[in-house]
């Protein structure tokens, strides 16, 4: 089935933010410290009526105030000014209705109250026969950046649709429909090899993880702008479904895995945000996608793969395919030395035990690029933590029979070693830094619903943004 995709973003921007509106119900931002003195300059009715209400600014926590005539006046929200998802509190608590924030904005908290907003209105509701919640409707505030609010929407809606669709809709081939319709609707080209021709075209590794499945594996090749322009370069593991292959996961550790393709998801995304930005970069994004099946033309444990680069890899788990199938896109990235090259990937469990679900490891040898990605994390507000490439943990993944194994034998460092695995196939000249994420959220927040989500693309964006003025 061709893919099917909702246009979330779309709608929500177009439903649930607004023009100007001169009978919007305006939202009064008060922060925990503020609300005293707030409350001094209102009337006896007022203070007391936020006092019966039990309101005290908390952050997230809204009053509802009554005029003279019993229609809604006006909201007190409590803001929390460091946490700028307490924007997202109040689609899901507000009345049906159009509201304005009664308070002027800086740019960048303007910015925020839309996307908060915005993404507090995001429903996947593919599967379902009722029809989703209606949200109330927020004006746009003035210094909020339309485009960079909706590109940045978009963005997260698309990493979520792509995510939690269950693998049975979102195998290798629909998820290059997914990159074909982004090519189509934002003029990039693609191209894709599948099958049986990723050995001609020397995608061993990729070839010898998908083969198991009935979805044909293939690498998804995307480019973007001016030939000539710097070349940014994205890769994401677009494993479609991990079973673990022969070295099969559990039940609990394999339910999840519908969103192994998690990394793909963020590179379409994040090239999205890119290619909307025209920001003057020559763009690729490279996607090996791929169902890690069990089947009788498996792969198996210790078997020697070929790869592209022409390192050969002991099989030590066939659950470490991740790494297999991004050697052989890092190898082809690597190839045309680009300026940047990236990679995102759903990679290891062992990254989750270090830094739990929502905080992206970062892996790089380059100071310059990871210290520009973590000053851009901390002004986007996306969370980022850098791991070392431990260069002693390397002999973890020494081969009696080949040149490398893909997964070590001890429990220890699992993340570093994957990383380390993954690095061999860049040459020390290229720009790399590879990320390690979860790309899912396991208890909803406001704003950010249980299922996919989107991690270290905001700040991706941000960086190379910075690096890359028009
Ligand atoms: N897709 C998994 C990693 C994963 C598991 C990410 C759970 C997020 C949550 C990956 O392919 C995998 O199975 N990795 C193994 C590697 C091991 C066999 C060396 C892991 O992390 O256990
Ligand atoms: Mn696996
Ligand atoms: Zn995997």
């Amino acid at each position: 089935m061709p893919n099917e995709q909702t246009h979330q973003a779309e709608h929500i921007v177009r439903e649930y933010l607004t023009e100007e509106s001169t009978t919007a119900i305006p939202i009064v931002p008060l922060s925990r410290g503020f609300i005293k003195e707030w409350l001094a300059g209102e009337s006896a009715d007022v203070a007391a009526w936020v006092e019966a209400s039990g309101f005290t600014a908390e952050a997230g926590h809204i009053c509802l105030l009554p005029g003279a005539n019993g229609r809604l006046d006006r909201v007190l929200f409590g803001r929390d000014e460091d946490d700028p998802w307490t924007w997202a509190h109040l689609p899901a608590k507000l009345p049906k209705g159009v509201y304005r924030i009664a308070t002027a904005l800086d740019a960048a908290d303007a910015d925020w109250a839309a996307v908060g907003w915005s993404l507090a209105c995001y429903q996947f509701i593919r599967y379902q026969s009722r029809k989703g919640r209606d949200w109330p409707t927020l004006v746009w505030p003035a210094a909020a950046r339309r485009d960079q609010v909706v590109l940045t929407v978009e963005a997260q809606c698309l990493v979520r649709d792509l995510v939690n669709t269950p693998s049975a809709d979102m195998g290798p081939e629909e998820l290059a429909g997914a990159a074909s319709a982004l090519a189509l609707r934002t003029g990039g080209q693609i191209r894709t090899i599948v099958g049986d021709d990723l050995l001609q075209e020397g995608y061993p590794a990729i070839h010898a993880v998908g083969r198991a499945s009935t979805r044909a594996p293939r690498l998804i090749d995307l480019k973007w702008g001016d030939e000539n322009a710097p070349k940014v370069t994205l890769v994401g593991k677009g494993v479609c479904f991990d079973s673990g292959g022969l070295d099969l996961k559990g039940a609990s550790n394999m339910k999840l895995m519908k969103k192994d393709m998690g990394g793909a998801a963020h590179v379409l995304a994040l090239a999205s945000m890119i290619v909307a930005a025209k920001i003057p970069v020559r763009l690729r994004v490279l996607i090996p996608a791929v169902e890690n099946s069990v089947s009788g033309n498996a792969f198996r444990p210790l078997d020697v793969l070929s790869t592209r680069k022409g390192l050969t890899v002991e099989v030590g788990n066939t659950d470490a395919e991740g790494r297999l199938i991004l050697a052989d896109a890092l190898a082809e990235g690597d190839r045309e030395k680009p300026d940047l090259l990236i990679d995102l990937a759903t990679l290891t469990g062992a990254a989750r035990t270090a830094l739990g679900p929502d905080l992206p490891a970062m892996f790089s040898p380059n100071d310059e690029l990871a210290t520009d990605i973590l000053a851009a994390a901390d002004d986007a507000k996306d969370p980022i933590w850098r791991l070392p490439l431990w260069k002693n943990y390397r002999r973890l993944l020494d081969s009696k029979i080949a040149d490398i194994n893909n997964a070590s034998d001890t429990a220890y460092a699992g993340a570093i070693t994957a990383a380390l695995f993954l690095q061999e196939f860049v040459s020390p000249a290229t720009p790399w830094v590879h990320f390690d994420i979860f790309a899912w959220n396991p208890t909803a927040r406001p704003g950010r619903p249980e299922g996919g989500e989107a991690m270290a693309i905001r700040a991706l964006y941000r960086m190379i943004a910075h690096r890359h003025p028009l």
